[in-house]
C-alpha cells in the first residue's frame, strides 16, 4: 500500500507536468521570436530586456521558473497587471514563445564579481543613491523603487542605468521643467502631464502641481534626473552592481 501511494504521488504529478514540445528547436524558436517581435516587444522590449514589463532574459520569474509557469502566464496573463492573456495564440504558439524566452536565458552573462555588502554601503553612503531610490521602504521616493530591481533587470541594463542613465530611461520617468510667473525654475520627475496641468516630484520628495495657465513655460524632456556616475572605480561599480542584482524583494520592510 505504501509503495502504491508513493508511486501514485510520484507518477501523477510527473504525468501532469507539461513538456515543451519545441524546447531547443532552432526553427520553432525563430517562429517564437517573430511572434514575440509583434506581440510582446511593446512591453518587454525588442531584446526582451524589459520596459513596462519585466526583463525576461534573467531565468528567474515572479510567476514561477518552470516552462509550464511561463506557458500559463502567456496563456492567462497575470491578473491585476498589464500582462494580458494570449489564449488566442493556442498551445503551439505559446510553447514556441516559451522556447524563445528560454533561448535568451542561455545567453546570460556571468554574474557580477563585486561584493554586495560593499555595494550596499556605497548605495546608502558615498553614492547617495538612497536620496532618490527606495529599497524595502527606506530611501527617497523620486526615482524608481529598487526593492526588486535584481529580478526585473539584467546586469547589462543595471550597469548602463548607473553609468549612463539617459541611455535607457525607465518608462514614465520623464523630466519636467517649469518656469513660474515669478520666474522660478523647478525640475522634477513626471507624475502626471496633460494639456492643462502637470504634476512632478522634486529630489526632496515634494510633489508639485500646476495648472499650465499658471506657468510661464512647461517642458517635458526624455532625459533622466539621475546624475551619471562616471567617477566610480571599476571595483566600486562591480560592488554596486552586485548589490543591485541581489535586490530580489526579500528585504526586511
Ligand atoms: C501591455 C504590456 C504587456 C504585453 C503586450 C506583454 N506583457 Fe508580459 N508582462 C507584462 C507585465 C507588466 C508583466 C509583469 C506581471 C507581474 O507583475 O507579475 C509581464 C509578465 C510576463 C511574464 C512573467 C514574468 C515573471 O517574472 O513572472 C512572461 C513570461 C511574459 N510577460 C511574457 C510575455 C509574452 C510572451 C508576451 C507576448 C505574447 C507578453 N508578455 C506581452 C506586460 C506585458
Ligand atoms: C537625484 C536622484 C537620483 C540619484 C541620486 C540616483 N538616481 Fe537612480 N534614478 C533616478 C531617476 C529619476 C531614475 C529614472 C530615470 C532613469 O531611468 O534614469 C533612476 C533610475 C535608476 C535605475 C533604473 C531602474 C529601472 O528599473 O529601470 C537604477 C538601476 C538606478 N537608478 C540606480 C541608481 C544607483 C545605483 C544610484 C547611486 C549610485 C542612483 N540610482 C542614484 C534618480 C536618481
Amino acid at each position: 500500500m505504501r509503495l502504491f501511494c508513493w508511486l501514485l504521488g510520484f507518477l501523477l504529478p510527473a504525468a501532469l507536468v507539461a513538456q515543451n514540445p519545441f524546447a531547443g528547436n532552432a526553427k520553432e524558436i525563430d517562429v517564437g521570436r517573430g511572434l514575440f517581435r509583434i506581440a510582446c516587444t511593446p512591453c518587454h522590449g525588442i531584446r526582451a530586456q524589459g520596459g513596462r514589463g519585466p526583463d525576461l532574459t534573467l531565468g528567474i520569474y515572479n510567476n514561477g521558473n518552470k516552462d509550464e509557469d511561463l506557458f500559463r502566464v502567456i496563456q492567462n496573463g497575470v491578473p491585476g497587471t498589464e500582462m494580458p492573456g494570449y489564449t488566442r495564440f493556442g498551445d503551439d504558439n505559446s510553447w514556441r514563445l516559451v522556447a524563445y524566452i528560454r533561448s535568451l536565458t542561455l545567453r546570460q552573462e556571468k554574474p557580477s564579481q563585486g561584493s554586495a555588502a560593499a555595494g550596499e554601503t556605497l548605495f546608502w553612503g558615498k553614492g547617495a543613491c538612497g536620496q532618490c531610490h527606495k529599497v524595502g521602504g527606506r530611501g527617497g521616493p523620486m526615482g524608481p523603487d529598487l526593492t526588486r530591481v535584481g529580478r526585473k533587470r539584467s546586469l547589462a541594463y543595471l550597469r548602463q542605468s548607473v553609468v549612463d542613465p539617459n541611455a535607457d530611461l525607465t518608462p514614465g520617468f520623464f523630466k519636467i521643467t517649469v518656469v513660474t510667473k515669478e520666474r522660478r525654475t523647478i525640475s522634477g520627475v513626471q507624475r502626471n502631464f496633460d494639456n492643462f496641468s502637470t504634476q512632478f516630484m522634486t529630489v526632496d520628495g515634494k510633489l508639485h502641481s500646476f495648472q499650465r495657465e499658471e506657468l510661464n513655460s512647461c517642458e517635458r524632456e526624455f532625459t533622466s534626473l539621475m546624475p551619471p556616475y562616471r567617477n566610480l572605480s571599476e571595483a566600486e561599480l562591480n560592488d554596486l552592481l552586485a548589490y543591485l542584482v541581489s535586490l530580489r524583494g526579500e528585504v526586511a520592510q
